[in-house]
């Protein structure tokens, strides 16, 4: 069913990725004593990083993959904004921010010594945005839309993916006859009816049922329990280790066990899933086959140790071998 020449077809797709914008810090450095203010260690500081993060890094996955990505979200009136611009810019992915001035750019920063991370720091605020800061978005989506050939909502409950932002662009997916692709965090998935796939993980679907989630027939169950919400939204049940799970209606359907063989940082997989999802289903791959894709880009990124990206060359490589 895949095949290598297929990694062509996700090349050039237009992509908008709606949702909640951040930035990963990392402040590097050792700690050679204890602080005479207080019994903390001192970080000495020798580097800093900043890394695309949220819907940002699903954007970067996108960018990677060969796609012209366009973020659509919110930052801060702070340096974080010119931080993120920037980090964007050197990833090729257009930028159709809007200024929310009550709120930091979203910033998580680890403080890591001697390769442990020791504290992390967020800066953040989860509040949903305000009607004019909605409305602002609502016309940064209309802007981006020109020529989408899919649209990822990228929600971290931050506070972009307002209901109504989102039936404005699921409804614009209809309109357009593109994909509407959803990695949800609201605990209420009636706000993603109607998408064409709503991508939770195992806590996410545990949080949308208010209940906990871990066997496949409680898996389906739970799905069963949402489908009328959803309205026809595929659900795509990401198990980690476990792989991947599709119900349609309430249905189970195809299920794709993990890809991986060593595992070294599953950070972030849920990203790349969601982006390669998207190209698939862009490039006209029904559900099942999008979702095989995906599953071996997972597989790539969660062997590896720092980057949380998938390039076409090495996709096309991890399809090779899976034939037959
Ligand atoms: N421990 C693992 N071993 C093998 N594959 C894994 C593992 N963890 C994740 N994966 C792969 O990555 C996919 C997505 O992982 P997961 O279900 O953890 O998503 P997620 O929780 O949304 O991730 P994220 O932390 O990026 O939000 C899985 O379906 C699987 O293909
Ligand atoms: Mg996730």
């Amino acid at each position: 069913m895949l095949s290598p020449a297929l990694v062509d077809e996700l090349r050039g797709r237009r992509v908008i990725v709606l949702g909640d914008l951040m930035i990963d810090e990392y402040l590097r450095g050792e700690v050679h004593r204890v602080s005479p203010e207080a019994p903390v260690p001192v970080l000495d500081l020798r580097t800093t990083e900043h890394r695309l993060g949220g819907a940002a890094n699903t954007a970067h996955n996108l960018a990677q993959l060969g796609a012209h990505a366009t973020v659509v979200g919110v930052v801060g009136d702070d340096e974080g904004a010119r931080t993120l611009d920037g980090a964007l810019r050197r990833a090729a992915i257009k930028a159709e921010t809007v200024v929310d001035p009550a709120r930091p750019t979203t910033r998580k920063t680890r403080l890591v010594a001697g390769g442990h991370q020791i504290a992390r720091v967020d800066s953040e605020r989860r509040t949903p945005v305000s009607g004019a800061v909605a409305a602002a978005l609502g016309d940064a989506l209309e802007r981006a839309l020109e020529g989408a050939d899919a649209i990822v909502l990228s929600d971290y409950d931050k506070g972009v993916v307002t209901r109504d932002l989102a039936r404005h662009a699921i409804d614009a997916g209809h309109r357009r006859g593109i994909p509407v692709v959803v990695d949800p965090k609201q605990r209420d998935f009636s706000v993603y009816a109607r998408a064409t796939v709503i991508t939770p993980n195992l806590a996410e679907l545990e949080r949308a049922v208010s209940h906990p989630v871990h066997t496949l027939a409680e898996i389906d169950a739970a799905a069963r329990r949402l489908a009328p919400a959803l309205d026809g939204a595929a659900l795509l049940v990401t198990r980690g280790a476990d792989g991947m799970t599709l119900y349609r209606g309430g249905d189970r359907g195809a299920h794709v066990p993990a890809a991986a063989r060593e595992v070294f940082d599953v950070t972030g997989a849920g990203d790349t899933v969601v982006a390669t999802l998207t190209l698939g289903l862009a490039a006209g791959l029904a559900l099942e086959v999008a979702m095989e894709l995906a599953s071996l880009a997972a597989g790539i990124v969660v062997s590896r140790r720092g980057t949380s990206t998938v390039s076409p060359a090495e996709l096309a490589a991890a399809v090779a071998p899976s034939r037959g």
